[in-house]
């Protein structure tokens, strides 16, 4: 072991954390680069979905409030991609691999809006399931991403109350906001829950992940504390999740559960889902229309850069 690797490895068992001028292995910077850069392509991604209903809002407080989230999912997505950039790859290079298909994006945004309540399961489901993943990442062993994700993790929490709010509103109404209520939480759960990735046993990352402590613990460890969380969160609502094998388990303290379909979760992350290809075509044609202002803000800061030196 070259003296940088064992400098490398002191700092990660003592829980030092690894800046971007720190020496670091490849696979550690290329499994960085990947986790982060996805990261981010899913939380510019998952504007979509939402932002579909920004003008359809029962409210102008939900209005408001939705307004607020898609915006706050922007800053997150341009948080990880500044700080998968101190790895040494731009920025251009990561939305290529976006748009190229070269790069991952979360599952779950692959699915349909349907109706309001959509917006009300994706807060309380999907952003319930980013906290469960994302909250141990603020210990993450690189310093960049683990400062992200603290300030992305407070507002997480106002994503998954609000999204709660909304389908405990639609609970307590009509017969019609019932249904619309549980038919959102139907169709949102098991791609929720398939949202940690795949089982331990078929995770090629795991276990260097959690070696590296970018990890803290494994897909099926948050999966599981996530279904535990709900399983109790539903009863509030009055509402019941789509999986009757779903049974307490005193012996193992948690929430038996049923089969999750595997074979969905890999037609989604291959691109055969339902809203892939309109997601991606809906994220290329937002970058070419907003090249103008990229141009626009570069030619102003060469412009500064040329009269400051000139100074
Ligand atoms: N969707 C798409 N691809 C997935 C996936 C998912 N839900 N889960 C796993 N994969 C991919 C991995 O990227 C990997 O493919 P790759 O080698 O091409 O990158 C492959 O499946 C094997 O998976 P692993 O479990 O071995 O990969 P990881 O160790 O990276 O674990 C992960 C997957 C748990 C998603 C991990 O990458 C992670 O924790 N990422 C950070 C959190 C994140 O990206 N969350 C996405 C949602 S963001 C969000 O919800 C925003 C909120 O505000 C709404």
């Amino acid at each position: 072991m070259i003296p940088e690797e064992k400098i490398f490895e002191d700092k990660i068992a003592r829980e030092v954390r690894i800046e971007p001028r720190d020496w670091m292995p490849a696979d550690y910077r290329k499994l960085l680069i990947r986790q982060m850069s996805q990261h981010a392509h899913s939380e510019i991604v998952g504007m979509l979905p939402e932002g579909n209903w920004i003008t359809r809002a029962p409210s102008l407080r939900r209005k408001a409030t939705l307004i607020a989230k898609v915006q706050d999912e922007a800053g997150h997505g341009l948080y990880l991609y500044s700080a998968t950039e101190t790895l040494g790859i731009t920025r251009e290079e990561t939305i290529d691999q976006l748009h190229s298909g070269k790069a991952k994006y979360s599952s779950i945004f692959n699915y349909p809006t349907l109706t309001w309540a959509d917006i009300g399961a994706i807060g309380w489901l999907v952003d319930g399931a980013a906290i469960m993943n994302q909250v141990p990442l603020c210990r993450a062993s690189f310093g960049p991403y683990a400062r992200a994700m603290v300030r992305i993790c407070k507002e997480e929490s106002f994503h998954q109350r609000q999204g709660f709010e909304i389908l405990l509103t639609l609970s307590r109404g009509s017969e019609a906001q019932k249904h619309m209520c549980q038919d959102a939480i139907n169709r949102w759960w098991w791609p929720s829950v398939m949202m940690f990735g795949p089982p331990d046993d078929a995770s090629p990352h795991n276990q260097k992940s959690m070696q590296w402590k970018i990890k803290r613990f494994s897909n099926d460890e948050l999966r599981q504390k996530f279904i535990d969380v709900c399983a109790e969160q539903v009863r509030v609502l009055g509402m019941k999740l789509p999986d009757d094998k779903m049974k307490w388990n005193e012996d193992e303290q948690h929430y038996d559960f049923g089969e999750i379909n595997w074979t969905e979760f890999r037609e989604v992350v291959n691109g055969n889902g339902p809203c892939n290809k309109e997601r991606l075509e809906a994220r290329k044609k937002a970058h070419a229309e907003g090249a103008w202002v990229r141009e626009a803000a570069a030619a102003y800061a060469g412009k500064k850069n040329h009269s400051s030196n000139n100074q």
